[in-house]
């Protein structure tokens, strides 16, 4: 598949930002582009230890995703221990010493991120911060932590249904008042830290969680290392292109790049859409063990670039025609970005997919830069695309006409 795309942009209606969400943007410090680097979940999930974290700390530095923008080094759920009878939570064996761990992180030029929950327990059945908020919340600080992951999980079941098993709405403004209080926690410590929002894309948590301090939510459920999982959830994210921006971000949650049953096609895809959608790029995978041609998708400066634009608008889904998908993104100094994604069977030269430029917005021939394979191309209208099944073709037009 080698297409050629050109031409100036298409006038997308981005929604326009509330004055919440345009407040928020003005005094967020942090996350001013989406997060990038590793969390535990996806590959190591219960299996997470200390030894496990500082070898993926290691490994972002040695294969050069430190300089490719990586920065976050995050451990997610089942670090947690018990807490004291000062309500002070401590770490279980797998983690002898969080502060250790930070200041070893740190010591890598990088930063790190931890995992809690508004209720009793978290998704996995470890201990949670309800009633423990502030306290919490100063003791990630004092580690020197960067970044909290809050899970909604057992909140619902603990607070939302308890206190009000009738009211839905009521169960809503309970979830958002537990995800304020963390958020003012955070604050309150005086460390910068990223607040990620995780509740799944509950009651349109983009229209509610910038005001509430937070600099990204999940939008939909957990994802899978697979094709389905990943493209159903690409689907649902598009039409949230206006409440994404400097400072808050939605997130479609976190690479499966390496893992499971993804195509080296899927993988691309996957890697190029993420970037498309201004998502954060949390790596998944096991980075000890990772093959050349992941580390090579993961490293693309090019799509990284993308994702990392300064003027963080998220892509547009502009048109679909039946399995192909054409999503642009503007960038900054009047750049575009094109993504085709063939979500369907091969498209052959007996029957290609033909590239409809007009439909976004651009008009005659645009010269552009095929961003995997590094190759200069030419769009026109018209112009017919064969495209391998689950593939993609993603190219960056600097001078869109
Ligand atoms: C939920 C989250 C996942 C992960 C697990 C941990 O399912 O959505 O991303 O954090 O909990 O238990």
């Amino acid at each position: 598949m080698r297409l050629s795309l050109v031409m100036p942009i298409a006038v997308l209606a981005f929604t326009s930002l509330t004055p919440a969400l345009k407040a928020q943007t003005a005094s967020s410090p942090a996350a001013l582009t989406p997060p990038m680097g590793w969390n535990s979940w996806n590959y190591f999930a219960g299996k997470v230890d200390d030894k496990g974290v500082r070898a993926a700390a290691d490994q972002i530095v040695s294969t050069g995703m430190k300089d490719a923008g990586y920065i976050y080094v995050n451990i997610d759920d089942t670090w947690e221990g018990k807490r004291d009878e000062n309500g002070m939570l401590h770490t279980n064996d797998k983690f002898p010493d969080m502060k250790a761990l930070a200041d070893y992180v740190h010591s890598k030029g990088l930063k790190i991120g931890i995992y809690s929950g508004p209720g009793t327990r978290t998704c996995a059945g470890y201990e949670a911060s309800l009633g423990h908020e502030e306290q919490d919340a100063k003791m990630y600080a004092d580690w020197g932590i960067d970044y909290l992951k809050y899970d909604l999980c057992s909140f619902r079941s603990d607070v939302m249904q308890k206190q009000s098993p009738n009211d839905k709405a009521e169960q809503m403004r309970l979830m958002h008042a537990a995800y304020e209080k963390m958020g003012k926690a955070l604050k309150a410590t005086g460390r910068p830290i990223v607040y990620s929002l995780c509740q799944y894309g509950w009651d349109s948590v983009w229209e509610w969680a910038p005001a509430l301090g937070g600099n990204l939510w999940r939008t939909t459920g957990d994802i899978q290392p697979n094709w389905n999982s990943m493209y159903t959830i690409l689907s649902q994210q598009a039409g949230l292109e206006g409440y994404a921006g400097p400072g808050h971000w939605n997130d479609p949650d976190m690479l499966e790049v390496g893992n499971g049953r993804l195509s080296p096609a899927e993988n691309r895809t996957h890697f190029s859409m993420w970037a498309m959608l201004a998502a954060p790029l949390l790596a998944g995978n096991d980075l000890p063990n990772m093959k050349p041609e992941v580390k090579a998708i993961l490293t693309n400066r090019d799509v990284i670039a993308i994702d990392q634009d300064k003027l963080g608008k998220q892509a547009s889904r502009v048109y679909s025609e039946g399995e192909v998908d054409v999503w642009m993104r503007h960038l900054s100094g009047g750049a575009v970005a094109v993504a085709v994604l063939n979500a369907g069977s091969d498209r052959y030269s007996t029957h290609p997919f033909h590239l409809d430029l007009a439909k976004l917005g651009l008009h005659g021939e645009q010269k552009g830069k095929d961003l995997w394979t590094g190759k200069n191309v030419a769009l026109t209208q018209g112009m017919p695309l064969e495209l391998p099944s689950h593939d993609i073709l993603l190219v960056r037009i600097d001078a869109p006409k």
